[in-house]
Formats: structure tokens, C-alpha cells, sequence
């Protein structure tokens, strides 16, 4: 008799350690595909509308689970007086610190930027290279410990990492619950998930997922939401997953968390 697998990977399990960050940005992001650059531009449109008219550098923004993707955090760059770049992994965290160092980040970056400044408020941002070293600060941590936390922000993304870090459903909804618990009633949010994914690979090693699926997604974010919209993005960039979820919306005021 076949016997299925009975243990589940839970987020301590995962060779966080053992994370290769360049192998990483090889993988995904060196050579910029059609589908990122969709999610930049989805989120810079979106962050504009919300901070229409707002002063620059007037907001704390977080990227939880930042990893060796410094998209994100390009795309709260124009409102953000303080960015907070949190990680668990430490390789990840170096690379991080790296790329917000005098040195400049890497030329990899530069073709989201390039989608980015299109936009006005961004393209006001005269060299992102320094802005983000001024403003930014790498802190090594786990989503979990920002639960109950007394920090909030005023601006969040979180991605492919509730979903991307553990197999067992309780972590990815107690991960969602965890970044919407340090968002400011009214913040804005980003937050990308792989759809359907059966985990992945990053060099020799192999990280957990847990599937979800735009239901799943909707259902974990709305009790923190006031406005939200799932966007269902039908590019599937290895076998193993169906496409990506993006999720846009604001924290609402009403519930605590978590
Ligand atoms: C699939 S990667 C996503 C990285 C990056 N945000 C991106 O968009 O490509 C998952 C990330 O979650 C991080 N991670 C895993 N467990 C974590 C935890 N408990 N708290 C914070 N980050 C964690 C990993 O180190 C890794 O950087």
C-alpha cells in the first residue's frame, strides 16, 4: 500500500539558512518577465490613487518577507520617509543590506524602476539609488513576531510569502493575519501570492507552500480590509503553480488583529 506523505513542512522546518539569494533573483527576477512588470505597474497605479496629493516621504512603509526582491519596496519609494525591509532568512538579509548600500542596488532592478517612473510621483524621485539607501532600514525578523506588536505602518506589501513559507494553512492565515496587524487602519497594501503552489525549489533546496487560490485569498484578507481587489494573473512562471494572485486594498479600522 502507498502511503501519502503524513508530515507536513512547517515554516521552522524550511533551510532558511540555506536560502541563495542569487540563485533566487536568477531564477525570477534577472531577466524581467511580463507578469512582474504587470504586478509593478498594477501597484504603482494603485499606490498613486491612494497617495494622490499626499506629501513625499510622509509615510512608514514595511516589506514583510522581503527576500531577494527589491521591487517592492521600489513601489512605496516616492511616500515612504522610513521603509522597513523585514526578513527572516539571513543570507536574504544580507543581500538586502547590500543592495540598500552605498554601492547602489543591482542593475537588475534598474528595468522595474524604468516601469515605475512613468509615473509621475515616482519619476519625481530624482536618484532611487540614494533615496532608498537614505531611507531604508534591513531587519532581521519573523512575520510571526509582528503579531501583537505594538509597531504599525502606513504602507505594506507582502510578497509571495504568507503562502511561500510553510505548508500547514494555520501558518499562511496567521501570516496574513500578522501583516495586516502592523498596517495602520487606512494603510495601503500590496500583497502577491503563487496560485496553487506545490512549493518550489531555489539551488539545492526545496521551500514549502501551501495552496491558495483567489478564494482563499479573499477569504484571509477581507476580515482586514475596507477596499480590496484580487487580480488573477494567469502567467504561470515554473511548473508547480497555476499563476499568480495580487491583492490591492487598504486596512480597515474596524477589526483587531490578530
Ligand atoms: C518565495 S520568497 C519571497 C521573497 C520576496 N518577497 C519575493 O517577492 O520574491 C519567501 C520569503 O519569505 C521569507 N520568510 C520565510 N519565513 C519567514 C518568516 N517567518 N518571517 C518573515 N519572512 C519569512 C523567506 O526567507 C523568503 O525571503
Amino acid at each position: 500500500m502507498e502511503r501519502g506523505k503524513v508530515t507536513m513542512d512547517r515554516n521552522a522546518d524550511a533551510p532558511w539558512s540555506k536560502f541563495d539569494p542569487e540563485v533566487y533573483v536568477d531564477d525570477n527576477y534577472r531577466t524581467p518577465l511580463e507578469v512582474d512588470l504587470l504586478i509593478v505597474r498594477l501597484m504603482r497605479d494603485y499606490f498613486t490613487r491612494c497617495f494622490d496629493g499626499a506629501a513625499p516621504r510622509s509615510v512608514r512603509g514595511v516589506d514583510v518577507g522581503a527576500g531577494a526582491n527589491l521591487y517592492p519596496a521600489l513601489s512605496m519609494l516616492p511616500w515612504c520617509e522610513k521603509l522597513l525591509l523585514l526578513e527572516f532568512a539571513p543570507p536574504n538579509v544580507e543581500y538586502l543590506e547590500k543592495q540598500v548600500s552605498p554601492a547602489g542596488y543591482d542593475i537588475a532592478w534598474d528595468p522595474f524602476w524604468d516601469v515605475l517612473r512613468e509615473a509621475p510621483a515616482y519619476g519625481a524621485v530624482d536618484r532611487p539609488r540614494d533615496r532608498i539607501g537614505e531611507v531604508t532600514r534591513v531587519e532581521q525578523g519573523s512575520l510571526f513576531d509582528l503579531g501583537g506588536g505594538t509597531r504599525r505602518w502606513d504602507l505594506g506589501t507582502m510578497f509571495f510569502v504568507a503562502d511561500s513559507m510553510s505548508e500547514a494553512p494555520e501558518e499562511f492565515h496567521r501570516g496574513v493575519r500578522c501583516f495586516m496587524g502592523a498596517l495602520a487602519g487606512g494603510a495601503p497594501f500590496a500583497a502577491a501570492f503563487m496560485k496553487e503552489s506545490v512549493g518550489y525549489r531555489v539551488g539545492d533546496h526545496d521551500y514549502p507552500a501551501y495552496r491558495v487560490n483567489e478564494a482563499t485569498v479573499a477569504q484571509s484578507l477581507e476580515p482586514f480590509t475596507g477596499e480590496l481587489e484580487i487580480h488573477d494573473l494567469h502567467h504561470s512562471v515554473r511548473p508547480g503553480h497555476e499563476g499568480m494572485l495580487l491583492a490591492l486594498g487598504r486596512r480597515n479600522t474596524e477589526v483587531a488583529a490578530p
